[in-house]
């Protein structure tokens, strides 16, 4: 069963409502439409992509919105309801979204990740030489929640900027620093490596905001 969280919709300007959902969901309440767009799919995508949309519908619902099909474009990002924005996200055994009306936000990107899961072999992957750097200097207890954060911040920006530009960007496109950590919590700021689509037109501070609950971490970040 999804349930609203507080926590997460903090992650994200006020009028941001989040659900999240611990577990696995079954694909019985999603409509033909959706049903349609994943029947091709392996059955654990199909209990993801149904997981995903039950977070969705619960945020959507707080927003006064019922009974919306929530398709995928063919690149894969959800086509919201007329005026709304949001994001998707799940990892294994949890999924969250986030919704919002479109007003001074643009739009919005949600990813969480289990912190096990980014273990040091993917740290090359994800990160930039100087990330990297930063990542074996911190203490050892904290370098794998941080490895993580920076992958879900990266994934979360990632997002937001797609669903704006379509543009496509690598993890060497973009630096992410830490700051302000606390109490499990704090914020990133997104450093481009190269000159960003999103940034021609109207260049903007890139800051978000994570938050570490149990076993993993989610990281949000609006665009304006
Ligand atoms: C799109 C991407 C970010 C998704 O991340 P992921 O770890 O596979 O999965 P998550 O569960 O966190 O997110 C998946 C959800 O994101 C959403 N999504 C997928 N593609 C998207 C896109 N292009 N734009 C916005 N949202 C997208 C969908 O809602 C999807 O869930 P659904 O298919 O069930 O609806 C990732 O697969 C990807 O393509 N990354 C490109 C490279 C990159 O990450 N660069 C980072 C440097 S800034």
């Amino acid at each position: 069963m999804s349930e609203l969280s507080a926590e997460l919709a903090a992650l994200f300007p006020p009028g941001a409502v989040a659900a999240q959902l611990h577990g696995v969901a079954q694909s019985g309440h999603l409509s033909t439409d959706e049903i349609q767009a994943v029947s091709h799919c392996s059955e654990k995508r199909i209990r993801d992509f149904a997981a995903g949309r039950l977070c969705a519908r619960r945020a959507l619902k707080e927003l006064g919105i019922e009974g919306f099909s929530l398709l995928p474009a063919k690149d894969r990002q959800p086509v919201w309801p007329a005026g709304i924005t949001g994001s998707i996200t799940h990892t294994d055994g949890y999924s969250a979204a986030v919704a919002i009306r479109q007003g001074s936000v643009r739009s919005v990107g949600l990813d969480s990740e289990m912190i096990a899961a980014v273990h040091e072999q993917l740290w090359p992957r994800i990160c930039a030489p100087a990330e990297l750097e930063r990542l074996r200097g911190s203490c050892g207890a904290r370098r794998g929640e941080r490895a993580a954060v920076t992958f879900a911040a990266k994934e979360a920006f990632y997002k937001s900027q797609f669903a704006l530009t379509g543009e496509w960007i690598g993890f060497e496109d973009v630096v992410v620093e830490l700051q302000d950590e606390s109490g499990g919590g704090g914020t990133f700021v997104v450093v481009p490596q190269r000159p960003l689509l999103l940034q021609r037109h109207e260049p903007q501070q890139l800051t978000g905001r994570f938050r570490r609950h149990g076993e993993f971490v989610s990281a949000g970040i609006a665009l304006c």
